[in-house]
């Protein structure tokens, strides 16, 4: 039997009122008729895949997008009925898990398609499938040229059923609208080639959080935010965006204490160097447990409301932090890494900001094997 441990000293918090409002607030920026797909692969950016759907459908979420077929597959396991698109690539060896658990891939390449319609047809059934067209990403998708031979010499595969039609935006949260308006003058032109071949397309896609919000032209008959239901965006300031609360906490607790001299140095290769009596506090998570290393002598948390810089590098498993201006810290106390705590708060995209990197990230690094306990603020 497996043994399930009483405390865990780091723990993510995932709060799915704010979850709940996030998607709300989302969704009154939306067309009339557009609906949200919501984006949960990467373990739902962190917050947890299976639980985030649930609290998602829960809220009206009829559709879910997810990048690969294994994580589609574990939602089937989980329970989750709600359509799944897979977002990332198929390959030959997952068409049986795909047709077994029901889930819609998106096909973004003409072989892909022959192969998977020639799979289709043993399984007797018509198999939904999204198509996706380059536009400018530069990455997945099948190009003008590959989309016009393949409409106008009638080889979509009959054993497949065209439900879906999108592509992704490069630049919807860049400086310059222009590239995104030009994205989307050649996926109209795709469009109208597949409406042109005879097809009946119910479910027409281009946007992500960040599209949505800025480009109501991309509101088709689905959008799909990911970042913006966990509460983050990477829009310029200048854009109006929803109000957006993050969902998830990360918290840890303190391990050991200690007081060094000066010139005695902390953690690997001795780069933080105390210049007067320190206090230094150990905790329990690192860089495995997803707190980057760049963190290293520039990040900061909060302790007992305070907040507190790392002190030296950031090791695999643990950290430290400089508390010798915070009066009264001990053993034990609650360390907010994402969060608030009393009057401050640490975000994600503030991690990000002393990290070099996007909120999403951040929140994507967090690892698995840290608990996630979900909560209705
Ligand atoms: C194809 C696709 N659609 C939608 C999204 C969601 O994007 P965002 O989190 O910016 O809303 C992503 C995220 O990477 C994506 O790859």
């Amino acid at each position: 039997m497996p043994i399930t441990p009483t405390f865990f000293p780091t723990v993510a918090t995932v709060d799915l009122t704010a979850l709940a409002h996030n998607l709300s607030q989302f969704r009154r920026i939306l067309s009339s008729g557009c609906e949200v797909m919501a984006v949960v692969k990467a373990n739902a950016y962190g917050h947890g895949a299976i639980e985030t759907s649930r609290t998602l459908i829960r809220h009206g979420v009829t559709r879910l997008a997810v990048f690969s077929t294994e994580e589609g597959v574990a939602l089937r396991q989980a329970g989750i009925t709600v359509p799944i698109v897979v977002l990332g690539p198929v390959f030959q060896e997952q068409f049986g898990d795909l047709f077994v658990h029901r889930l819609t891939p998106v096909v973004s390449d003409p072989s892909v398609l022959m192969t998977l319609g020639r799979a289709a047809v043993s399984r007797g059934g018509s198999q939904p499938i999204h198509l996706k067209i380059e536009t400018g990403m530069g990455r997945l998708g099948l190009t003008q040229k590959e989309l016009v031979a393949l409409i106008r010499s009638y080889n979509f595969p009959p054993s497949l059923r065209l439900e879906g039609f999108m592509t992704h935006l490069a630049d919807a949260d860049g400086s310059d609208p222009d590239a995104t308006e030009e994205q989307l003058s050649r996926f109209n032109s795709a469009l109208q080639v597949v409406l042109e071949g005879g097809f009946h397309v119910p479910l027409v896609h281009v946007s992500n959080s960040g599209g949505a919000v800025r480009f109501p032209s991309t509101h088709f008959s689905l959008v799909r935010p990911g970042i913006m239901l966990y509460g983050y965006h990477t829009l310029p300031d200048t854009v109006k965006t929803p109000d957006l609360r993050p969902v998830l906490s990360l918290k840890t607790c303190i391990a050991q204490l200690r007081t060094i001299q000066p010139g005695e140095t902390v953690s690997y290769n001795r780069t933080f160097a105390a210049k007067c009596l320190t206090r230094i506090a150990v905790l329990p998570i690192g860089y495995a447990g997803g707190l980057s290393r760049h963190l290293s002598n520039r990040g900061w948390v909060l302790i007992r409301g305070q907040r507190a810089p790392v002190a030296g590098l950031v090791c695999m498993d643990m950290v430290m932090v400089d508390v010798t201006t915070i009066p009264g810290v001990a053993v034990g106390d609650e360390v907010v890494l994402i969060g608030q705590q009393e009057n401050e708060r640490i975000t994600a995209r503030d991690i990000a900001e002393w990290t070099g990197t996007i909120s999403y990230e951040v929140l994507c690094a967090i690892s698995p094997q840290i608990p996630r306990l979900y909560h209705s603020s």
